[in-house]
């Protein structure tokens, strides 16, 4: 089977935000404690920021972290989580059934955010709080002193602001598992006025409104319209969360979440739009996937909580397989694809809970499945997302007619001169023979190849068996005039970086 690409170095879908490569640390199960904060491990810091993990952080290369939550924000006191640690209260974390010691807060997670080089995207609790709360945490943040708030931050050690750009307003406010929630109605307006106040603060914020928890919730839709008609002037983003689940055990079928991802983008692009030409305005109304990812194994009530508040138990502890990193590729195409809305993304969360990093409590960290397709598309896409045209064998499933096999992101570096594929085959069966003609974009070789593939789809990484599912290099990727041409296993991932 054959498959051909053509990009122009002059048809260009949009410069690709490098925030899509964000990812996200709640305050849940093993994420924080045991995950990125870990006093007393063999590889712990001063600060009890264990290394091992921080080291697998900055391999798979996020540009932003979205912290503390998630469900756990909206019955979250940021002062709880700040100044001196024997002072900090111990209190019920309701969003999870767990005991919440706030020994790690806002000050070490910036802390952890400098050394591994990663940007915060903060968020404000808008369940149990709202725009009051909001401008005292921003002014303790971002205020550089002479303030009540600014000047605690100063004392708790932190002379200058944190100076943090990226503030969700809530999460899933449309969730009925919520902590307070909210109707569409009652939480714009709230966006509205927290964005308001916040952004009195300090005006060079970007503010994110919560979308839809996933585009099968009933409310989907008209929630982002009603939402964004009360906020629409304060805001700059609209959230989208979207977790991928494999319920017909089919691959075919898994696979087409990812036409579903993008029609979620495109739809809620047009309803931002919508929003928009009803105020004859030119504003463009962006979006962050600030989660996204596999989650359907460990999905079970005893998976979300356990009984006797403990203190970061093991939960949604998901192990992901060799088909799930191909479904994270895949997402990572269409998200590229779409880099003229979206602009920021998340892959939820980075570490034990439904994680590309896993750890053992005391013991190892090593890399899922999923690190491998998150850590190539991060480090090889820079720079102008091209717009690819694929001729492709298709396949098709109950839902979903004529979906083609190949799957293609071409990113151009002009800096550089860099030309990067990111490609996945998902025929079932066949090897697929690519050609892509690269238009324009001057005398280009191959710099390196390489290709995820397992011939079983459940393969997985553990402890014992930590590269099970990677990356193998390739040397059988040529390039003659502007054509290169590369053989695609079936059911692989694939990134040729030429230059
Ligand atoms: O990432 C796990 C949870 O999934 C988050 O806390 C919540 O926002 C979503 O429902």
């Amino acid at each position: 089977l054959r498959s051909r690409i053509i990009v122009d170095r002059d048809f260009i879908i949009s410069p690709l935000d490098r925030r899509v490569f964000g990812t996200f640390v709640e305050h849940m199960g093993r994420c924080v404690y045991g995950g990125i904060y870990e006093p007393g491990h063999p590889t712990a810091d001063k600060r009890g920021f264990r290394q091992d993990v921080l080291e697998l952080t900055k391999e798979l290369g996020p540009t932003i972290v979205r912290y503390p939550g998630g469900n756990f924000l909206s019955g979250y006191n940021w002062e709880d989580g700040v100044g001196p640690k024997d002072k900090r209260p111990t209190r019920l974390d309701l969003a999870w059934g767990s005991t919440e010691t706030n020994q790690f807060g806002t000050n070490e997670f910036m802390d952890w955010c400098r050394v591994a080089n990663v940007e915060p995207m903060f968020a404000v609790n808008t369940g149990t709080r709202g725009a009051d709360e909001a401008r005292n945490f921003l002014e303790y943040c971002n205020h550089p002193g002479g303030t009540y708030w600014s000047d605690l931050r100063r004392s708790h050690g932190y002379e200058k602001p944190h100076d943090i750009k990226f503030w969700c307003v809530g999460n899933e406010m449309d969730g009925p598992w919520q902590i307070c929630r909210k109707t569409a109605t009652e939480y714009g307006r709230i966006a509205q006025e927290t964005g308001k106040v916040m952004r009195w603060v300090d005006p060079d914020i970007k503010l994110a409104a919560c979308g839809s928890s996933a585009r099968t919730m009933p409310t989907y839709a008209a929630w982002e319209h009603d939402v964004l008609d009360n906020c629409f002037n304060e805001v700059d983003f609209i959230s989208l969360h979207q977790y991928f689940r494999n319920d017909s055990n089919d691959i075919q079928t898994f696979f087409t979440v990812i036409e579903d991802l993008d029609s979620f983008i495109k739809e809620v692009a047009a309803i931002a739009d919508a929003v928009a030409a009803k105020r004859r305005s030119s504003k463009r109304i962006m979006l962050s996937l600030d989660e996204w990812n596999v989650w359907y194994k460990a999905h079970t009530p005893e998976d979300l909580r356990k009984p006797g508040w403990p203190q970061a138990p093991k939960l949604i502890e998901e192990i992901y397989n060799f088909e799930d990193a191909l479904i994270v590729g895949g997402a990572l195409i269409t998200m590229i694809n779409n880099a003229d809305r979206v602009k920021a993304a998340c892959i939820a969360q980075l570490v034990n809970v439904i994680g590309p990093i896993m750890t053992e409590t005391g013991g190892p960290a090593w890399r899922q499945t999923i690190f491998h397709p998150f850590s190539q598309a991060s480090r090889h896409a820079r720079g102008n997302v091209l717009r690819a045209k694929i001729d492709s064998p298709t396949f098709s499933t109950k839902t979903h007619a004529d979906a083609s096999c190949v799957l293609a992101s071409i990113v151009h570096d002009p800096d550089s001169g860099e030309v990067n594929i990111l490609a996945l085959n998902r025929h079932t069966t066949e090897e697929i023979e690519l050609e892509v003609e690269l238009r324009g974009l001057g005398k280009l070789k191959v710099v390196s190849a390489s290709e995820l593939h397992h011939k079983d789809l459940k393969a997985i990484n553990s402890k014992d068996k930590r590269d099970e599912v990677s990356p193998a290099s390739r040397s059988d990727v040529t390039i003659s005039g502007e054509t290169l041409k590369a053989k695609l296993k079936p059911l692989s991932w694939n990134v040729i970086a030429t230059g």
